[in-house]
Order: C-alpha cells, then structure tokens, then sequence
C-alpha cells in the first residue's frame, strides 16, 4: 500500500481502484490454470468466459484511470494473492477430478465473493464523488462479478457437487 496519506474519500476511491486493477491483474494470471484443471466442461468454459470477461474488466479500470486522471498500478492487493494461492494449492492437491472441481467453484466464489464487495464500495464512492460516467462503468463489472458467481453456484448444485459426492 502507498504511504501517502489518504485525506478524503477521493483519495480512498483511488485506492480502492489500484487495489482492483492488482487484483483483476493477478486473476488474469491465474484463471488459465484453473481452466486447464478443471475437469467439468461446463466449469472449464465458466473459467475461460470469466478470462476473457476479466481482461476487460482490467481495461475498464485503465479507463477509469484515464478518465480520473490517475495511475492503477503501483499496488498488490495481498487479499487477492492470498486467494489465489488457495485456489493453487487445490491445483496441486491429490483429488478425484470431480472432488477437485468442488474445490475449484469453492475457491473461485471467494474470489468472486472479494471482487463484488470491493467493486461494491468503489460504485458507491464513485457515485458519491459525482463521477457517473466511472460509477457506471463499475456497476457494469459489479454485474458480472455477481453473474459468474451465480454461474459457478450453478454448476456447483445442478452437477459437480453431486459427481463430488459419488
Ligand atoms: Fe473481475
């Protein structure tokens, strides 16, 4: 986290828009290999959708960067990386295939679950400050978090689960 000091929640929003950027950039990095592993088809296409989903969501914080007039790099959300480094330890983990593809949903809602609080508060913040252009475009990826999280419950309940449970 930058040291300098946060006086309004401007600053704060601006701090929250690196945290996001860092953690859509590390899940960009991590979303191929939890494809690759994934056993279930319909589980590995809801990862690859959401790869491509995440890079643009990426660019809509480059936008949003532009549009504020400030840089959204130069900070690692720890959260993510932390996120992540479960959904890797399950990668690596001995398991059925359809046991690991149980832990896989578990680990991405988290992930999922992180992303919507954060973008959550940066809509608010955004909206707050008056910024409705960048507020929208937050509320669009607000909405995707929320539906690929609803994807993943999905393929959770109607068959992994179960073949898990077998
Ligand atoms: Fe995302």
């Amino acid at each position: 986290m930058a040291s300098d000091k946060l006086k309004s929640l401007k600053d704060l929003f601006e701090h929250e828009i690196k945290d996001l950027y860092s953690a859509e950039t590390q899940l960009s990095e991590a979303l191929p290999k939890m494809a690759e592993k994934a056993s279930d088809s319909k589980l590995k296409k809801a990862f690859e959708s959401h790869l491509e989903e995440t890079k643009k969501q990426k660019e809509r914080i480059e936008k949003i960067g532009e549009i504020c007039n400030i840089s959204v790099k130069g900070e690692k959300c720890e959260a993510m990386a932390g996120l992540i480094k479960e959904g890797e330890e399950m990668l690596k983990m001995d398991a059925e295939s359809d046991v690991k593809d149980a832990g896989l949903i578990a680990a991405a809602q988290r992930v999922e679950h992180y992303e919507m609080a954060g973008y959550g508060t940066a809509h608010h913040y955004a909206k707050r400050l008056g910024l409705d252009e960048v507020a929208g475009l937050l509320e669009e990826t607000l909405n995707e978090e929320k539906a690929a999280d609803e994807k993943l419950n999905k393929i959770a309940i109607d068959s992994v689960n179960e073949k898990a449970q077998k």
